[in-house]
C-alpha cells in the first residue's frame, strides 16, 4: 500500500504513521526526519535546509523530489510506504506522479488529518516537553515564531493539495482532533477497502 499522510504541522502525521508502519509492515518516508537527518550529518543538503528548516520554511522542490525518490527505490520500500510530509506543494504533487509513474507504481490513497489550528500550539508544547524528557535535544522550528510560519506556508502552500487529490477520488478526511488510539482507528477504516484488496 502506497500512502500519502497530509496535514498541518502537529496535526499527527509522524504519530500516525509510525502506528501503520506496525500495523501493516509498510515503511515511513518523512522528508522533515531524512532532511533533520542530513542536517544532522552536515551534508551538503542538510548545509542548505539547516536555516530554512529553523525558520519554518519549505526547502525547495527539487531537493525533496530528489530525496524522495532516491528513498522510495530503496529494498524496504517495495512493499509499500507511507509518505510524511511529502508533497507540500502543487509542484512537489506533479513530480510525485511522473516519478510514481516512472517507477510503475500507484498511489492508493491519501489521508488528510483534520484538525483545529488553535489546538496545534498545545500539541507542539506536549512534543517538546516529550523531547526534553527523553533527553533529546528540541527542534529548532518547534518554537511560536517559527510555527506561525509552518502554519502559513501550510495554508498557502499544502492546503490547495486536499482539492488536488479530492479531484482524482484519492482523498480520505479523518478528525485528527480526537485522542490518538481513535485517529488510529478512524485511519484503519478510511483504509480499510485499501486493506482489504491489498492486505496490508
Ligand atoms: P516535518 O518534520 O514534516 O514537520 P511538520 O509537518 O511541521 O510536522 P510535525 O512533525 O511538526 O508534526 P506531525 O504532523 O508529524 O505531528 P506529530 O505526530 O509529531 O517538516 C519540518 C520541516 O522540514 C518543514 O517545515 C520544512 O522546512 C522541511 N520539509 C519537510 N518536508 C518538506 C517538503 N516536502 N518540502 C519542503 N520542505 C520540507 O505530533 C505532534 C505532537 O502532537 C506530538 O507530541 C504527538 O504526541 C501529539 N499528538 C499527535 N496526535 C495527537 C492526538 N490525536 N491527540 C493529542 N496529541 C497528539
Amino acid at each position: 500500500m502506497r500512502l500519502i499522510l497530509l496535514g498541518p504541522p502537529g496535526a499527527g502525521k509522524g504519530t500516525q504513521a509510525q502506528r501503520l508502519v506496525q500495523r501493516h509492515g509498510i515503511v515511513q518516508l518523512s522528508t522533515g526526519d531524512m532532511l533533520r537527518a542530513a542536517v544532522k550529518a552536515g551534508t551538503p543538503i542538510g548545509r542548505k535546509a539547516e536555516a530554512i528548516m529553523a525558520r519554518g520554511e519549505l526547502v525547495p522542490d527539487e531537493v525533496v523530489v530528489a530525496i524522495v525518490s532516491d528513498r522510495i527505490d530503496q529494498p524496504d520500500a517495495r512493499k509499500g510506504f507511507i509518505l510524511d510530509g511529502f508533497p507540500r506543494t502543487v509542484a512537489q504533487a506533479e513530480a510525485l506522479e511522473r516519478m510514481l509513474a516512472e517507477k510503475t507504481l500507484r498511489l492508493h490513497a491519501v489521508v488528510e488529518l483534520k484538525v483545529d489550528e488553535g489546538a496545534l500550539l498545545k500539541r507542539l508544547a506536549s512534543r517538546i516537553a516529550e523531547m526534553k524528557a527523553r533527553g533529546e535535544p528540541v527542534r529548532p522550528d518547534d518554537n511560536p515564531e517559527a510555527l506561525k510560519t509552518r502554519l502559513d506556508v501550510y495554508r498557502r502552500q499544502t492546503a490547495p493539495l486536499v482539492a488536488f487529490y479530492g479531484k482524482k477520488g484519492l482523498l480520505k478526511s479523518v478528525d485528527g482532533m480526537a485522542p490518538i488510539e481513535a485517529v488510529a482507528a478512524a485511519v484503519d477504516e478510511a483504509l480499510s477497502p485499501e486493506i482489504a484488496v491489498r492486505g496490508g
